[in-house]
């Protein structure tokens, strides 16, 4: 893929970095992001590596520093990582299954500066939830965890990803979630990539269940207004327009692995033919300024028909390049989700497949990431 380089507008400084600090996680979640081929712990950026990465971050002016993983509390220096993101005044928000954080740990990194906690769960009942994260006690170490982020006075975001096994429950999730003392929940339908592709027999719910429970979440709106913020993304196979991914390509955040490749979005690395830079060997101002993969399709040079001559295009615009990727073979297409786009029949044959959803795959026969394999394992 050739994507042109040439920016037909001024780039502006990004907003936030998304760390990955480390692949590794206790947890094994079936609708996982992170790629089938995890980065191994030998190859992870050092502690050095990551805090000249936020420096160099905060410089080019980033106002957020998203710790993630993986699960970024496998990383033994967490709270060095996060006083540092701190002290070059970055706002810093830990992304957790809560899985590897003691109360004393809490209190660390409270004293180190953190800023804010988004705390996933799997479901609102234990034994479903356990069963989903392939981790007994899990939802009974995220009460504490809950508690202990509120405790400490540090502001808590619930995250739950919705499919088959905990439909039924969207609902209940934004109750639960009030029930943690959370003030902001979001409430996500799986996006099927990576292991979520993988498991997709086994997580999509029915078209029915879905309508049900997007009605469901919508009504509890009202229900909290001015007690919890609730941030809904729905499924966007019935939408006329796509969103737009990222609020625009390599215009707001990026992203480092836990290997030190710098990505404009999550999935990036699905389109071919991309140039990807490391950290080790580029500053991050060389990075986003620079990197081809950056440049791949900012401005709106690089568009085709029906995007470069459609008034939405500096909205939108026009979706997001990997949904293009899979759907379409090609990124530079419209995103298929759009009514517009001459390939707006293959969402549509996806919108189908929710018809079809097979009864007879029981919504826990998921292939589980492991700790032990880099590949899926049966
Ligand atoms: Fe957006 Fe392209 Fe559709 Fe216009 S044609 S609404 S720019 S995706
Ligand atoms: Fe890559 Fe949307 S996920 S641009």
């Amino acid at each position: 893929m050739n994507a042109p380089q040439k920016v037909s507008e001024a780039v502006a400084a990004p907003v936030g970095i998304l760390a990955e600090l480390t692949h590794r996680c206790p947890l094994a979640c079936p609708y996982c992001s992170n790629p089938v081929e995890l980065d191994a712990r030998e190859g992870e950026l050092d502690t050095e590596t990551w805090k000249r990465v936020f420096s160099e971050a905060a410089a080019v002016g980033v106002l957020h520093a998203h710790l993630s993983g993986g699960e970024p509390a496998s990383r033994r220096d967490l709270v060095d990582i996060v006083k540092h993101c701190h002290d070059v005044g970055l706002y810093t928000n830990l992304i957790t299954s809560g899985v590897g954080i003691s109360e004393a740990r809490m209190r660390e990194l409270a004293d180190a500066g953190l800023d804010h906690v988004q705390l996933s769960i799997q479901d609102a009942e234990a034994q479903s939830a356990d069963r989903i994260g392939g981790y007994k006690g899990g939802f009974a170490r995220k009460m504490d965890v809950a508690k202990w982020v509120n405790e400490v006075g540090i502001p808590l975001t619930v995250n739950a990803v919705i499919h088959r096994a905990n439909i039924a429950r969207a609902g209940r999730m934004v109750e639960f979630a009030v029930e943690l003392g959370a003030r902001r929940v979001e409430i996500a339908h799986t996006q099927y990539y990576a292991w979520a592709y993988l498991n997709r027999k086994a997580l999509m719910p029915s078209r029915e269940q879905v309508e049900k429970a997007v009605a469901e979440v919508e009504a509890m709106r009202k229900t909290y207004a001015g007690k919890i913020v609730i941030d809904h993304v729905a499924p966007d196979y019935y939408a006329r327009y796509p969103k737009a991914c990222m609020g625009g390509w390599a215009k707001r955040t990026l992203n480092v692995t836990p290997h030190g490749k710098a990505l404009p979005c999550h999935a990036a690395e699905t389109i071919p033919g991309l140039e990807f830079w490391n950290v080790r060997e580029h500053s991050i101002s060389d990075i986003w300024f620079n990197a081809p993969a950056f440049n791949a399709f900012r401005g709106d040079d690089w568009m085709l028909e029906p995007c470069r001559s459609c008034p939405r295009k500096h909205q939108d615009y026009g979706g997001c390049r990997c949904q293009a990727m899979a759907l379409t073979g090609d990124p530079r297409n419209a995103d298929p989700i759009c009514h517009l786009s001459p390939h707006h029949d293959k969402v549509a044959a996806i919108a189908a497949t929710f018809e079809e959803v097979d009864a007879n795959v029981p919504a826990t026969d998921y292939v589980y990431r492991t700790l032990k394999t880099q590949a899926p394992v049966a």
